[in-house]
């Protein structure tokens, strides 16, 4: 993909999304969906879409964590690791992730398909513990809920 390929793309989703900083996750997720990571070009065209510093861009994507600086699974999951769900025992549901794929947070399967991250609060702490599938939010998570979550992953991918 070319630089101006990025630049168009982010253009387009900026026209989509707004350019204040309110559309920045969602440019994010979408930026990160098609490339499988954030580029530190995708980061700079990003600032320059919305009127904001490239420092205020990598520090948003870091504190969700999506920053990744290498290619990311073709799916990517991050288990909310924040006060409330780490008390909802997020652990188990990391736990049911390592069970079902074998990765650890910041590990990717040998297929390529599945990532793992820890990610922080995504705002639905009364619905704890919580994950993120790509852009996909899922809540109320259990270890059973989690593994027919990611069967249907594998089966329709
Ligand atoms: Fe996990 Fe808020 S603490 S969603």
């Amino acid at each position: 993909m070319t630089s101006s390929n990025n630049e168009e793309f982010i253009g387009q989703l900026a026209d989509k999304y707004g350019r204040n900083r309110e559309s920045l996750l969602p440019i994010l997720q979408k930026v990160v969906e098609q490339y499988y990571f954030l580029s530190e070009e995708s980061m700079v065209n990003i600032a320059k879409e919305l009127n904001i510093s490239t420092a205020d861009v990598y520090g948003t994507a870091s504190f969700y964590s999506f920053l990744g600086t290498t290619h990311q699974g073709k799916h990517v999951i991050r288990v909310c690791q924040t006060i409330i769900c780490d008390m909802k025992r997020k652990e188990d549901i990391i736990d049911a992730i390592y069970d079902m794929l074998g990765i650890r947070p910041g590990e990717t399967t040998s297929d390529g398909r599945f990532s793992l991250y820890y990610t922080n609060c995504l705002g639905a702490c009364h619905k704890g513990p919580a994950m993120l599938i790509n852009d996909e939010p899922y809540m109320e998570l259990t270890p059973e809920k989690v593994k027919d979550i990611i069967v249907n992953y594998m089966k329709n991918s």
